[in-house]
């Protein structure tokens, strides 16, 4: 089977508070969404980088994304919702995808994306029926509160796990989840529901989301670090 990465680029980045979508902030010189787009780009297993963009994105163009190759695809069919904009990216590559083939979706916010993390995950899920996804043991000690916040149990972490991406699946069975389960934050959810286990492969904390600006400054560290 061939592997397609689907990157949904097509937020607001409302949690940042930026004058623009966090994708497009500078970061080392280049728009964040750029360093996950070269790694991916990059990754010999990856035969096509599909970047899921608004509708109304009036920024991919000002920018020069020919060093990246032509396995590079942006597609203006963003949705409303992280799972509208994927469901639209696997339904505007229908043509081009087979069913088993695999799908790697992969946030754009998410900018210290490594090869070793594409390699391992395409490695580990190789002979998996489903898919799976990269994740990372939660560190913290967890409460759970009630309405005036006081703690009604610790729960029990040695089985909890932090979701990241890529999260790869198969293409029928990653779109039919999507088509039935809307209201989901990530595809494992969506596959999750339609009663299959995605495998947990484990990434590390480096492929942080970025969300709020500290993240900003703590993937520039990352990626500053990382080149030497
Ligand atoms: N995303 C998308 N389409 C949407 C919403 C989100 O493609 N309608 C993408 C974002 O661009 C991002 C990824 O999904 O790459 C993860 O979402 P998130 O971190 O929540 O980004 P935003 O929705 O942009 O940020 P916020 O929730 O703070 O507004
Ligand atoms: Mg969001």
């Amino acid at each position: 089977p061939r592997h397609f990465a689907i990157v949904p680029a097509a937020g607001s980045g409302s949690r940042m508070g930026a004058v623009r979508p966090k994708q497009y902030l500078p970061l080392l010189g280049r728009p964040l969404i750029h360093h996950a787009l070269a790694t991916l780009c990059a990754a010999p297993a990856i035969d096509k980088v599909f970047v899921v963009l608004s509708v109304d994105d009036a920024e991919w163009a000002r920018h020069d994304w020919s060093a990246l190759g032509s396995k590079l695809v942006p597609l203006f069919c963003g949705g409303a919702t992280r799972a509208d904009s994927v469901l639209g990216g696997l339904r505007a590559i229908a043509d081009e995808a087979a069913q088993s083939d695999w799908v790697l979706v992969h946030d754009a916010a998410r900018p210290c994306l490594a090869s070793w993390h594409i390699d391992k995950l395409i490695r580990e899920l190789a002979g998996e029926e489903v898919g799976g996804l990269l994740a990372v043991p939660v560190a913290d000690t967890l409460k759970r509160a009630d309405e005036q916040r006081h703690v009604v149990e610790t729960v029990a972490r040695d089985s909890l796990w932090q979701a990241q991406t890529p999260q790869m699946f198969r293409y029928v069975m990653l779109r039919r989840a999507l088509e039935t389960a809307r209201e989901v934050t990530d595809e494992a959810s969506a596959i999750e529901m339609a009663g299959l286990r995605p495998r947990l492969v484990q990434g590390d904390a480096t492929n942080l989301k970025v969300t709020y600006p500290l993240d900003l400054h703590l993937a520039e560290w990352i990626l500053h670090n990382r080149r030497g």
